[in-house]
């Protein structure tokens, strides 16, 4: 390969007014974004044949929740607690994107995020790194069993905004970096993800695009990732806003020294690659290095190999019916009931017509969600149209009214909604945010209900009639003055294609809801960034003395806890047994529980493990989540349901970045949620340590 040819493959183009062929066809680009129909990958990957080595293109596109079948939010989905269901998801979007020839998928996100004025906190796993682990190494699997290659981003700590402000900087300490926001990006590494993509963020004063110590120190030596780097969309060239570059060439410099293959449509590694190694400022082996990367994964995916996509594939071949069932059980499964006062859910027989209000309840496009991918809105069931459908079958009215447009900026709608409420049994209030306000680059100062919303909520609630308030958002909205009106409220997200019939299952109780909040959900947004594995304060919370953490004006405790969701059944939670109360950080700890559906309903519950260590050498969270499993109860059915943890994962990292399972007691609670009460303790009698970058383990024995 020549030089120029050799940075032609690091090199990635976008379709649109600035795409030429000839660049291809000259060898000057190695991937391509946004080719969304084979007619068009087909026709660029002959233009790439054409070019004197013929080294095939690689084909990436956001292919998050679903490409033409959307699916819930990856925030939504992870609200399921069912990584079998996200997997699924995973393989049927991509299968989907991979028929009409797209490769790779720039997801997983796997960023870790703790606060909900951050927009992208809805496309990712939410706060808790176990959770996030566990979800990103099942959409990774996902993905790549569908036939996409993947890019987990953003590499790394974009989920720690300042001020929950997209492409703000980030300051995360070296030792909780590694505890709490690297941890997906490890799981999506080892679960075989053939590439990662660097984030738009300064990480503790350093650019992540041109950040040595992430992307060649961590990713490639100590996790032996042997994949490549992909930058964000024109990430190399905002260097130069960064304020670490003073032209291009030196941000490109900068980007590839520090472990960025592959240049995201800034076109600054074609510019001036070439020329920095002909000056001597970068050594060509540099150059090298990321070919071999780039030309590894092509050889993995076999795209040498591979017969060009088929020009006459269209993706209108789905949804299929399986990918419309597939979608429906995340969604049914991702949404949370919040509140449930007076049993005014499911609606019983006495509901004869049903008032739905609020322009969310009939927007195919928000119920997609951000990067809907070749999501239609033609193939798109809305909560109004599922209701109907459901309504129509138990001869039940349903009658509709806006209320007010989706940012509900006037109020001249609430008089036909008051209105139609008065004449109904039950009202379903379909409020939150449009989807447009969620997302990249939808960062929010506020998280009530904008507009007049809440206005038209107690217009509703004046009726006296029931009203159910059905969230459609990307983030917990603080809404606990709402709360107070209505008897009875779940957060439907954005659900994706079949969004509409999940919810009316819901509200009709022909499904019984089960998902639990990835997430804190906070009062109020001076509460934020807030979640429960908080560290301890040497002055714990008490309501009765000033002197001890807390709030003048807010209560601690946040509106709802992470872990939580509501069931139309009861569980109880007895019996706690930790059945090696005695055990080595190599060994395996065992809890068990009994769990009682003490309701008259079926229904699923979420068992969740959550451990402390009680004193180590630094202070560790008062909870961390360990373990999780989703059981389904017939009515007065228990079931002893035994979790594990491996005695490996009960460690934490010390600054340098050495990781330690350190011996002595822990405590261990289960339960429903981060506030469980059952609870028992056992001890390590010995830990471990772990060097950055070393495989096996160095025991380490207790000292009484
Ligand atoms: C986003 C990435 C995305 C990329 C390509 C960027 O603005 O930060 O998450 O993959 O665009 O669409």
């Amino acid at each position: 390969m020549t030089l120029d040819e050799k940075v032609g493959q690091l090199s990635l183009a976008s379709n649109g007014a600035f795409y030429r062929p000839e660049d291809v066809r000259n060898g000057r680009v190695g991937a391509l974004i946004n080719f969304n129909n084979a007619q068009d990958v087909a026709a660029a990957q002959k233009v790439a044949r054409q070019s004197r080595l013929g080294i095939p293109l690689l084909f990436g596109l956001d292919v998050l929740h679903g490409f033409r079948t959307t699916f819930p939010m990856p925030l939504a989905e992870t609200a399921t607690f069912n990584p079998a269901l996200a997997r699924k998801a995973a393989e049927r979007s991509a299968a989907e994107a991979a028929y009409i020839g797209v490769q790779w998928t720039y997801a997983p996100m796997a960023d870790v995020s703790r606060d909900p004025r951050w927009g992208r906190i809805v496309e990712g796993a939410g706060e808790d790194p176990y959770l996030a682990r566990v979800f990103t190494a099942a959409r990774v699997e996902g993905f790549r069993a569908g036939g996409l290659a993947t890019a987990v981003k953003h590499f790394a700590g974009y989920g720690a905004a300042a001020g929950g402000r997209d492409y703000d900087a980030t300051d995360i300490p070296p030792a909780e970096l590694r505890d709490v926001f690297l941890p997906p990006f490890r799981a999506a590494v080892e679960a075989g993800s053939e590439t990662v993509m660097s984030a738009f963020n300064a990480l503790n004063g350093l650019p992540a695009t041109a950040h040595p110590g992430l992307l060649t120190a961590i990713l490639r030596n100590e996790w032996a990732f042997d994949g490549f780097v992909v930058s964000d969309w024109a990430a190399i060239h905002e260097l130069i806003a960064h304020g670490i570059a003073k032209d291009g060439a030196e941000a490109a410099r900068k980007a590839l020294l520090a472990g960025v293959d592959m240049d995201m449509i800034g076109g600054l590694y074609n510019d001036h690659l070439a020329d920095e190694v002909r000056a001597g400022r970068v050594p060509e082996s540099a150059i090298d290095e990321a070919v071999r990367r780039v030309l590894r994964v092509k050889l993995r995916l076999g795209l040498f190999e591979r017969p060009d996509i088929d020009a006459k594939r269209v993706d209108a071949v789905f949804p299929t019916q399986e990918s419309r069932q597939a979608a429906r059980e995340v969604a049914r499964e991702a949404v949370v009931l919040l509140q449930n006062r007076s049993k005014a859910l499911p609606l019983g027989p006495g509901t004869r017509k049903i008032a739905v209000v609020g322009a969310l309840a009939a927007s195919a496009k928000d119920q997609l969600g951000p990067h809907a991918a070749r999501g239609h809105i033609e193939d798109t069931v809305t909560i109004l149209e599922g209701l109907r459908a459901r309504a129509e079958r138990a001869g039940v009215i349903v009658i509709y009214a806006e209320g007010c447009e989706l940012r509900c900026e006037t109020t001249g709608g609430f008089g036909a909604a008051v209105d139609a409420a008065r004449s109904a049994d039950a009202v379903v209030a379909v409020l939150g945010e449009p989807e447009a306000m969620s997302g990249e680059a939808a960062s929010r100062a506020h998280l009530g209900l904008s507009g007049q919303q809440s206005e038209l909520l107690d217009a509703l609630a004046a009726t006296g009639k029931p009203v159910i308030l059905v969230l459609v958002a990307g983030r917990p909205l603080s809404i606990g003055k709402e709360l107070e009106k209505v008897p009875s409220a779940l957060m439907a997200w954005y659900l994706g294609v079949e969004g509409g019939p999940a919810v009316a299952e819901i509200l009709f109780g022909d499904a019984n809801p089960s998902g639990k909040l990835p997430i804190t959900w906070p009062r109020s947004v001076g509460q934020v960034p807030i979640h429960y594995n908080r560290l301890p304060t040497g002055r714990p919370h008490r309501s009765d003395n000033r002197f001890t953490l807390g709030y003048m004006d807010e209560p601690m405790r946040p509106l709802f806890p992470f872990g939580f969701g509501l069931s139309y059944t009861n569980f109880s939670f007895s019996n706690l047994t930790v059945t090696t109360p005695q055990t080595s950080a190599s060994d395996i700890v065992e809890v068990q529980v009994k769990v009682i559906n003490t309701g008259s309903r079926a229904g699923q519950e979420v068992v969740q493990l959550y451990v402390r260590d009680v004193v180590a050498s630094r202070s560790r969270p008062a909870r961390e989540l360990k373990a999780f499993e989703k059981i389904m109860l017939a009515p007065g059915e228990s079931r002893v349901v035994t979790l594990q943890v491996p005695g490996r994962e009960l460690g934490f990292h010390l600054e340098d970045g050495t990781y330690v399972v350190e011996p002595g007691r822990f405590d261990v609670w289960v339960g429903a949620d981060a506030l469980a009460d059952l609870s028992g303790s056992f001890e390590l009698i010995d830990g471990l340590r772990l060097l950055p970058g070393q495989r096996e383990a160095t025991r380490v024995q207790l000292v009484k």
